[in-house]
């Protein structure tokens, strides 16, 4: 149970990685506040925490909107008095070669995928406990990609960057600041890809299960992980070690 008494933020709490991620740290005690754009997903993943003893409540946000975000911080502030765990779970892709994507769009993934972490910080750190932890979702992106993904591979890599950047902003706090990278992983986002659906992404080795991430997110933003802070963890089933 690490997470009971903890006050746990996830964004994108509505699917996937998100999901099984604020139902992992609820079955330990944690009191989630699940933000999604989808109010009603979000809904249901709090009716399954519900279901199975824990607490939490659900949260509609855009988290690339300063005054949604701001919200969301201040709901947790407001039901539990403080924040211990923020999950930036959330993000978008777009599949549209650099020169034709509208500028629009491309600021967009940006605000969404960089935006909301730099959101999240400014505005949740001032009401975050010493021994909080902030776990950041990253993508293998960042480090290999495809074709027309640019925005999104450049957002993944510069959370990265910044994760490691406000880990040491973050240390005088003893708040930690880490980041994961998933691999191919079993959700809508991946399966919705259309560079899956070509081929052109190759997914054939080892595709997780979103609770291999949460296992590893919850493993990042608890005690365990106590002497671990600015580090990016890949976790993608050795998909980026085979060339
Ligand atoms: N699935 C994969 O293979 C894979 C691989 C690498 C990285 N990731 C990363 O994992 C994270 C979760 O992805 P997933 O695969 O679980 O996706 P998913 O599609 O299952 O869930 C994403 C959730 O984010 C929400 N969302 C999207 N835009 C939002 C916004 N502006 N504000 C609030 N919520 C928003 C969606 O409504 C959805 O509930 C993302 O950061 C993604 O980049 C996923």
């Amino acid at each position: 149970m690490r997470f009971t008494g903890k006050t746990c933020i996830v964004t994108g709490g509505g699917s996937g990685i998100g999901r099984a991620t604020a139902l992992r740290m609820a079955s330990e005690g944690g009191r989630l506040i699940v933000a999604d754009l989808d109010l009603q997903s979000a809904q249901a993943t709090v009716d399954q925490i519900h279901a199975a003893g824990g607490e939490g409540i659900a949260a509609a946000c855009d988290v690339g909107d300063s005054a949604e975000v701001q919200a969301v911080v201040a709901a947790a502030v407001k039901s539990y008095g403080s924040v211990d765990v923020v999950v930036n779970d959330a993000a978008m892709m777009t599949f549209t070669p650099i020169v034709d994507i509208a500028e629009a769009d491309f600021f967009k993934v940006i605000a969404t995928n960089l935006g909301s972490v730099f959101l999240f910080a400014k505005y949740g750190v001032p009401h975050m406990n010493a021994g909080g932890a902030i776990v950041n979702v990253s993508s293998v992106h960042a480090h290999r990609t495809t074709e027309n993904v640019v925005p999104y591979a450049a957002s993944k890599g510069a959370i990265e960057a910044f994760t490691r950047g406000l880990s040491i902003e973050l240390a005088a706090r003893k708040i930690r600041v880490n980041a994961v990278a998933p691999g191919a992983v079993d959700t809508p986002m991946l399966w919705n890809n259309p560079n899956v659906k070509s081929g052109a992404e190759k997914v054939t080795g080892a595709i997780g299960k979103p609770e291999d991430l949460a296992a590893a997110i919850c493993f990042i933003a608890s005690s365990d992980a106590a002497f671990v802070n600015g580090a990016t963890l890949l976790v993608d089933g050795g998909r980026l070690a085979q060339l």
